[in-house]
């Protein structure tokens, strides 16, 4: 094993985090697509898509690195949201939860020189950068455009345009 064993323990847990990421974004979707805000309903579909990736990434990392990766059971997600600002709030808290993980796996590179798992979370690091930003941005336009039903049509065609646009490689 090309890795420390806390190394690995950690990376495991990304995996469940990221796996986790997923399932609430696919619980967000459907609400959202039974509600009919059809933008925002494509947008997390696409979200959950993408965090299903990230899970993915690691996977092949811990095996590469002959740690071998746990698949995770999954846990239900919540799946009781209130609104479409909620939920959106829900997922900047959730990515700030995947962000302070990601940054404590670096410590712990930094403290073990392990300098490939340095490397290979670089790209994690730029796309909680991106990630966070994302739902800053969308938050803000419930200020910017209002709250009323006008509003949140409006802002569920936003959703509509960026779930067309998937995100930009953050190394590239
Ligand atoms: Fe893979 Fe959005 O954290």
């Amino acid at each position: 094993m090309k890795i420390s064993p806390k190394m690995k323990k950690s990376l495991n847990d990304q995996v469940a985090l990221e796996g986790a990421a997923s399932n609430s974004y696919l619980a967000m979707a459907s609400w959202c697509e039974v509600i009919g805000y059809q933008g925002a309903a494509n947008y997390f579909y696409m979200q959950s898509d993408e965090e299903r990736t990230h899970m993915i990434k690691v996977v092949h990392y811990l095996n590469d690195m002959g740690a071998y990766a746990s698949i995770p059971a999954i846990k239900a997600p919540s799946g009781s949201f209130k609104s479409l600002e909620g939920i959106l709030k829900t997922a900047l808290k959730n990515e700030q939860s995947v962000t302070k993980a990601i940054h404590k796996m670096v410590e712990i590179t930094q403290k073990e020189k392990d300098h490939s798992t340095y490397a290979f979370l670089e790209w994690f690091v730029n796309e909680q950068v991106q990630e966070e930003t994302k739902f800053e941005t969308l938050l803000q336009k419930f200020d910017l455009i209002g709250r009323d039903k006008l509003a949140i049509n409006e802002i569920d065609k936003i959703l509509a345009t960026e779930s067309t646009t998937p995100d930009a490689d953050p190394t590239a």
